[in-house]
């Protein structure tokens, strides 16, 4: 029996303001769309069409090569327009099931909507429903006043009589129908109505007078069947989806300072006894060994940390290992490739690119490596540069173990400090060095006697 997943996103998200179609913005660092997305796929073998039309060629860019099927609808004339667009590609034998989700409702999660597709079992109608303090705008679930409280029909508010618009429990705009059936009433739909439109919910009423029954099943919590129409709302969501994130994270152990000032923007595996403070924001995947502590207000994509890692504040980390024991910042900078041995030193506004750092090398202060393969126990003085990049072509720097960099040197790529070098600071490094001794290379000092500071005419 074939599961066919129909994500509305034709809308135009006006109160969005933006330029962007809705579907697009962006929750925990994916696109709403794409959170919907990975729930369908989270529901076994089932097709998965996307109906587009709002800023179309965008939302299909999105997701080329996501194993989804665009469908575009042109112009938009309602949710059961939309529908009607996909009727084409929909199956149809006998208990089939046809399941809608929206692509503005992000955090629907995937054992709602497959109870929700269990609920029709291609032979009932399954509403996901929910009861709201204040449901003004929703689409009102009706039902029978004989006490068996069968569904008749939704309403739109708009549509709606006084008397129903009192009714808390809506319509989340999620339902699974038996494909076939969906096909034949989507076609039938007519738009006498308030908004003139071609109401998908209007099939409710035609499953009833049909005799195929009706189910509404309850959203389990507010969230996951929230929709994003504004900035407001999209924010409210991203605490909401932190939140739950944080919480995940701190049952299994973390320690996060304040679980409302974490950003989480990716997946996080943490070890044991794993401290985060305030303010950090994490992107892609990262992983933090046992006992890492991340200092407040870090940036942290595609990174591992390693064991008992210090990450200090205001650091940024991208693409990088941070060994066992390093102790990174703060205002330290590890751009794609760096690769920090353990025990590493980066200190304050040091940078690292495309290198390789040996256990216990050190850059405490106001330096830049770059393209340069370092060794163990390295001391890199404050100031120095690996002048890697010719204007045309990147070269490397290797740098052997045990050598000491003075400060303010330049290392002009290609170069080799063999094991063991001494480089005097304020030196410009173009040839090789011989291992064990003192390099340096610089102005000899030189003290003029007799010189005269000049002195200012008097008036
Ligand atoms: C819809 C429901 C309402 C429900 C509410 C839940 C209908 C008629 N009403 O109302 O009962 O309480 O959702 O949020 O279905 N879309 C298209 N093409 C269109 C129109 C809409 O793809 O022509 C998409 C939108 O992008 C959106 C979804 O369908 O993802 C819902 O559309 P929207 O206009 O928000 O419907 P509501 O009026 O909110
Ligand atoms: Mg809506």
């Amino acid at each position: 029996m074939a599961l066919d997943i129909v994500i509305m996103a034709a809308g135009k998200g006006t109160r969005m303001k933006s330029r962007w179609p809705k579907v697009l913005h962006r929750l925990a660092g994916r696109t709403l769309l794409q959170h919907v997305l990975d729930t369908a796929a989270k529901l076994g073998e089932a097709r998965t069409i996307v109906i587009t039309g709002h800023g179309a060629a965008d939302v299909e860019a999105s997701i080329e090569g996501r194993g989804a099927l665009p469908v575009r609808q042109q112009p938009q004339l309602g949710t059961g327009h939309a529908v009607q667009q996909v009727v084409p590609h929909l199956a149809g034998g006998d208990g089939d099931t046809a399941l809608i989700l929206n692509g503005d409702v992000p955090l629907i999660e995937a054992d709602t909507a497959r109870a929700l597709a269990e609920a029709c079992g291609g032979r009932q109608l399954a509403l996901l429903t929910i009861t709201l303090d204040d449901p003004t705008g929703y689409g009102r679930i009706l039902r029978t006043a004989d006490g068996t409280g069968r569904v008749l029909g939704i309403v739109e508010h708009k549509d709606a009589t006084p008397e129903q618009r009192a009714v808390n429990e809506v319509y989340t705009g999620m339902m699974a129908a038996p494909t076939a059936l969906l096909k034949r009433w989507v076609m039938a739909l007519t738009n006498h109505n308030a908004q003139k439109e071609y109401y998908l919910t209007d099939i409710v009423a035609m499953a009833v007078a049909e005799g195929v029954p009706v189910v509404a099943t309850q959203a389990r919590d507010e969230t996951e069947v929230l929709g994003v129409n504004s900035p407001l709302q999209l924010a409210d969501l991203e605490r909401r989806l932190q939140r739950r994130q944080a919480e995940t994270l701190m049952d299994a152990g973390v320690r996060l300072a304040d679980p409302a000032r974490f950003d989480l923007r990716g997946t996080l595996e943490c070890g044991q006894d794993v401290e985060i403070d305030v303010g950090c924001v994490f992107e892609g995947r990262v992983t933090l060994g046992d006992g890492a502590r991340v200092g407040p207000h870090c940036v942290i994509r595609d990174a591992a940390i390693g064991a008992g890692a210090v990450i200090h504040p205001f650091t940024h980390i991208e693409g990088a290992r941070v060994g066992d024991g390093a102790l990174i910042g703060p205002y330290a900078r590890l751009r794609p490739g760096a690769e920090l041995g353990a025990e590493v030193h980066i200190g304050n506004f040091v940078e690292v690119k495309n290198s390789v750092l040996g256990k216990g090398a050190k850059a405490n202060h106001l330096a830049y490596l770059g393209d340069a393969t370092v060794g163990e126990r390295v001391n890199y003085g404050a100031g120095s540069i690996t002048a890697n990049y010719d204007g045309a072509n990147k070269h490397r720097t290797v740098i052997g173990n045990d050598v000491h960099i003075g400060s303010n040197c330049v290392l002009v790529a290609p170069v080799t400090i063999a094991d063991g070098s001494t480089v005097g600071g304020g030196s410009t490094i173009s040839k090789d060095t011989p291992a064990g001794q003192l390099t340096v290379a610089r102005a000899r000092q030189v003290t003029i006697a007799g010189w005269q500071r000049p002195v200012k005419a008097k008036k």
